[in-house]
């Protein structure tokens, strides 16, 4: 697989701010999967998507896309890219529709805009202006925008953000799609959910640095403990039993345990992707944040 991009020792300083925001970070993004960026409010992720997106031009280190340098491209690569901004940016005095195809106008190449609003359930509401739209609402239109030049990589900062679950399960299903037709996601994100349910690769940011790079499975593994719990009821109350994972087949307290007793769960003991974050990051979650007013 190419790399779709290969960042090595990027720094990033605000020319507002007294120290770099950005702190010597290397990862690549393979063509193809589903790279997730996460951390705690305030590390960096959007400043590192602004950089990729070459939003934000005075970083040092290497940036590389499909092996050329971010720096060298020209309008083309703008052809190539979807992005999906933090905060959705429309014209509130032009409807939806309009808004879409003023935007689809850039490019070359453009997607089926009522197929993509019929996904998202904006299509019924296509002729009414952006203004008027609720906060989810124009989270799934700047989705939609992100997808309107049929795009290479696609970039997504908190997509879910301020979406009900149904309506964050239709993008990340579109998102999964998006993956296996081919398509190269670079997602930013502090929601557990998603990574979970998306990732093939996430990296923890923490003030401008990585911490971890690794498929959410693999991290869960590494930081979870090699058990099994059960919890079964003895007498009308509620007990449990913790077992080693390993050789639990020929475990004969176990097995007693499920042949004498009323199981009610069972439990291997990886780590949820909540605690990990904690663990590497130090930084407790805040699930209910949400940046999209
Ligand atoms: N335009 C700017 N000028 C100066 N500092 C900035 C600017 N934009 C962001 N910062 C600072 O850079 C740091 C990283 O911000 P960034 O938006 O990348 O964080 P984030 O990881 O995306 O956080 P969140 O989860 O809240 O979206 C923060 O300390 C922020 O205050
Ligand atoms: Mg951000």
């Amino acid at each position: 697989m190419a790399k779709a991009f290969s960042v090595k020792d990027l720094r990033f300083k605000y020319p507002s701010a007294a120290e770099d925001t950005i702190k010597g970070i290397n990862f690549d993004v393979e063509e193809g999967e589903i790279f997730g960026l996460l951390g705690p409010s305030g590390a960096g992720k959007s400043t590192t998507q602004k950089i990729l997106v070459k939003l934000l031009a005075d970083y040092r280190g290497s940036v590389k896309y499909f092996g050329q340098d971010l720096k060298a491209l020209g309008p083309a690569f703008y052809e190539e890219i979807g992005v999906g901004f933090e905060m959705p940016v429309h014209f509130s005095k032009l409807t939806a529709l309009e808004n879409m195809e003023f935007f689809a106008g850039f490019y070359k190449r453009t997607a089926d805009i009522q197929e993509l609003m019929e996904r998202v359930g904006l299509w019924e509401h296509r002729h009414r202006k952006v203004g008027e739209f609720s906060k989810g609402m124009k989270v799934r239109l700047n989705f939609v925008r992100a997808l309107l030049n049929r795009p290479r990589v696609l970039f997504l900062d908190e997509p879910t953000n301020g979406l009900d679950p149904k309506n964050a399960r239709i993008l990340k299903d579109m998102i999964a799609e998006y993956r296996k037709q081919g398509g190269t996601v670079f997602l930013t994100t502090h929601l557990m959910n998603d990574v979970e349910q998306l990732c093939d690769r996430v990296a923890f940011c923490v003030a401008g640095q990585l911490v971890e790079i690794s498929a959410p499975r693999d991290l869960k593994l590494k930081y979870g403990k090699r058990e099994v719990k059960v919890e079964y009821r003895t007498n009308g109350t509620l007990a449990s039993a913790v077992f080693p994972l390993d050789g639990i087949g020929f475990n004969e307290d176990f097995g007693r345990l499920l042949q004498t007793q009323q199981v009610e769960t069972i439990h291997s003991g990886e780590t949820s992707l909540e605690e990990i974050f904690i663990i590497v990051t130090g930084v407790e979650l805040d699930e209910h944040a949400d940046p999209v007013d």
